[in-house]
Order: C-alpha cells, then sequence, then structure tokens
C-alpha cells in the first residue's frame, strides 16, 4: 500500500481521475469496511480539501455517522430527514447548490453552504450514504456524482 498519496492540481474531473485510482489501491487488499471507509474519507480531504465529508450508514430505521473528515457531525438521521436521508429514501443523488434553499436540510455546520450526497446501494437496497459538504456554494456537479458514483461502486460493503 503507497503511503502517500499523490495529489493533483488541475480541473475536477484530472483530480477524480488521478485520485480514484490511488483510493482503489489503498483499499485493494483489505476487507475491513471502517479502515476502508476512513481511508475513503480521507484521500478524498486531502485532494479536494472540502468542509465535510463522511459516510452515514443504515443502521436499522436510521442512519448513523460512520467514518469523515472535517468538523463534527450530527450523529444519527431518520429516513426522509435532510439530504442524506432524502437520498437514502429516494435512492438517489441530490446535488444541493445551496444548502438553504433544500427544505429540511440538516445544518451540522453553519460553514456548510453546498452539498452532495450518494447513497451506497447493494443488491437495491440502500446501505449507506456519502455526504460532501463545501463551504462555498455550488461546488458540485454532474462530474462529482458521476465519479462519486464510479469509486462507491468499487467499495466492498460487507
Ligand atoms: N446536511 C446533512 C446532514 C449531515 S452534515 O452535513 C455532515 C443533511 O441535510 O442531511
Amino acid at each position: 500500500m503507497a503511503e502517500d498519496l499523490f495529489i493533483t492540481l488541475g480541473t475536477k474531473s484530472e483530480k477524480y481521475k488521478a485520485i480514484i485510482p490511488q483510493i482503489r489501491a489503498l483499499i485493494e487488499g483489505e476487507d475491513d469496511i471502517t479502515a476502508n471507509l476512513a481511508n475513503i474519507t480521507a484521500a478524498l480531504k486531502e485532494q479536494f480539501n472540502w468542509l465535510w465529508i463522511g459516510f452515514y450508514l443504515v443502521r436499522k430505521d436510521e442512519l448513523v455517522l460512520g467514518p469523515f473528515q472535517g468538523p463534527v457531525a450530527c450523529t444519527r438521521i431518520r429516513k426522509g430527514r435532510g439530504v442524506c436521508g432524502t437520498s437514502w429514501e429516494k435512492a438517489k443523488t441530490i446535488i444541493v447548490p445551496d444548502v438553504e434553499a433544500f427544505p429540511g436540510h440538516i445544518a451540522c455546520s453553519s460553514a456548510s453552504k453546498s452539498e452532495i450526497v450518494i447513497p451506497i446501494i447493494r443488491e437495491n437496497v440502500v446501505v449507506g450514504v456519502l455526504d460532501v459538504d463545501s463551504s462555498e456554494l455550488n461546488q458540485f456537479d454532474e462530474a462529482d456524482q458521476y465519479f462519486l458514483e464510479q469509486l462507491l461502486e468499487s467499495v466492498q460493503f460487507k
């Protein structure tokens, strides 16, 4: 396993294309889900310097905070609540250009301005979500959706 990441300057797509193979190398050969999710958040935070990135995992009828990087966050989110709970309920990625314009947005940090939440789906069931927050408006688009969905598809969730 490489110990240092190669951090790329450039366009968003260039950054994803550089970091995703490194993340795959980092998690291949490790079957512990907590270890892998922790390294995924650390690597993406280092590459993109987002305000917050982390996983919420489905535990019974709630999402519970998993590995993350950034300020402390709320620990439990119910289905249908906030951006994360809505992504879980709809099993769809949600891009929020301005969190204040999203009804029911849960503000874990007042510094968060825009957000993307990607559901992790295994055998047609949402098992968790990846939540990314930026301190600037309009930071996420279809490119983030494409690359983050691709990355998550390759993560073993058992
Ligand atoms: N904003 C999220 C809550 C999680 S924090 O951003 C880390 C939401 O509305 O679901």
